[in-house]
């Protein structure tokens, strides 16, 4: 072992003496990460690894980007922070560029450090715009750790506040496999979005924030109409609509946003991950109308700040010079055929979704028992082989793919024949 590693054993001691427990990690037998190139990363030992869940949908241009490196390297050389109090061009420049990328008329940006600050800040905004309180959101949504967006947050496995906001109400997602109603989609009406009208009819709504694919709660793809249902909702009762792209957004899903999919308009968008490819940055962008509305002192220390947004500059460059957003929606498709492949022969495999390379795939015992056990076998097998990929879900039973958007065909078939393996000996097992 390099002499400046020290290895998974003594990070371990070291975690569990100076860190919040509440910082977890993967793996029963876990590894140092030390290096990262493109889709792969190494560890201590030198061991590669087909990184297939990308820092949680982060890392859309791969590790170490030489061309991302480059201009960071040289922004934190010339300059790396200020605050917003001076002026500095990168923050200005980024912000110009996303009113271009997003194919709304969204177009003012307010950046922060995080998605959590982003969707934190949506919610405000969205409060000053209606000057309503209440706010609605799925059940198996996450949008963040702070005071609110945890309470927006309805997975109860992120959801620690003690003493939890009667702001919010949740209603259930489009998650068809399990729907909450019992229906079959066409056939259900969506009956899931048409509960919403039930909730906002109060008047009290300021937003409705949703992930247009919620990726903890399972990469849970609505079908679609979807969207377009609830965006009727929302406009009879005046409630906006906050699109959390803080894990689809910048090419995931084969759009350079995932409600462009369902070709529906937010009011409000929130976004970080992936935008830096793992600077620390998030944002909201929104209209000309709807920022009106905040004009008392907003900041945010780190936000915009020239590191990151040239960060974020220069992973859009490669976003569009590598044709990273049709990569994906191609990639995706190669992908999802081949999992429906080897699903006929295992019966773990329940279902299958997602857009893009955002892929979950539910593992279910028999009358669709979430395969809670056998996921960690299959997380960990597949870690040993060479191979990282995700957990997500209500039940924590979702195998859960976010490669870089760098990643090629023949990784996909690596993958695939790894998987196919395991699934065989976990299906054996006693
Ligand atoms: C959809 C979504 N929104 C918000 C967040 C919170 O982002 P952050 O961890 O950057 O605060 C996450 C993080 O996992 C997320 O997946």
């Amino acid at each position: 072992m390099p002499k400046n590693h020290i290895g998974p054993d003594a990070i371990l001691q070291k975690k569990s003496e100076y860190l919040i427990p509440c910082v977890y990690h993967f793996y029963k037998r876990p590894m140092q990460i030390v290096r990262g190139e493109m889709q792969y990363l190494y560890d201590h030992t030198g061991k590669q690894y087909l990184d297939f869940y990308g820092g949680v949908s982060v890392m859309n241009a791969g590790h170490g980007n030489p061309e991302i490196v480059e201009k960071i390297c040289e922004q934190v050389r010339t300059l790396q922070h200020t605050t917003t109090i001076y002026l500095t061009q990168p923050i200005v420049d980024l912000a110009e560029r996303l009113a271009h990328i997003t194919p709304w008329p969204l177009k003012r940006s307010f950046f922060c450090a995080s998605g959590s600050e982003a969707n934190e800040g949506a919610a405000l905004l969205a409060q000053l715009y209606t000057n309503k309180h209440k706010f609605v959101a799925v059940q198996q949504g996450l949008h963040g750790r702070t005071k609110l967006t945890m309470n927006l947050t309805g997975l109860q496995m992120w959801r620690t506040d003690p003493n939890p906001l009667s702001d919010v109400i949740h209603i259930p997602g489009a998650y068809c496999y399990r729907c909450a109603y019992e229906l079959t989609y066409p056939l259900c009406n969506l009956k899931c979005a048409g509960f919403l009208e039930d909730v906002v009819k109060s008047g009290d709504f300021a937003a409705f924030i949703i992930e247009p694919i919620q990726g903890n709660g399972g990469i849970i793809t609505p079908p679609p109409q979807y969207f377009t249902v609830i965006r009727e909702i929302l406009d009879k009762y005046h409630v906006l609509l906050i699109a959390d792209e803080v894990q689809t957004g910048f090419g995931r899903t084969g759009e350079m946003f995932a409600l462009e999919h369902w070709d529906v308009v937010p009011d409000i968008m929130t976004m970080a991950k992936a935008l830096a490819n793992g600077s620390p940055i998030g944002a909201f962008i929104t209209n000309d109308k709807i920022a009106s509305s905040y004009t008392r002192p907003g900041a945010s220390t780190t936000g915009g700040n020239p590191v990151s947004a040239t960060a974020a500059l220069a992973t859009i460059d490669v976003i569009e010079k590598y044709q990273l957003v049709q990569k994906a929606k191609d990639l995706g498709n190669y992908l999802k055929d081949k999992l429906l492949e080897i699903k006929q022969k295992h019966s773990l495999i329940g279902d299958i979704r997602g857009k893009g390379l955002m892929v979950g795939i539910e593992l279910v015992k028999e009358d669709k028992i979430p395969a809670i056990k056998e996921i960690d076998y299959i997380l960990e097998d597949l870690k040993n082989h060479g191979v990282l990929a995700g957990k997500t879900g209500v039940s924590r039973n979702v195998l859960t793919f976010q490669p870089p958007l760098v990643i090629t065909r023949n990784d996909i078939d690596r993958v695939i024949e790894v998987l196919d393996k395991i699934l065989l000996s976990t299906e054996k097992r006693p």
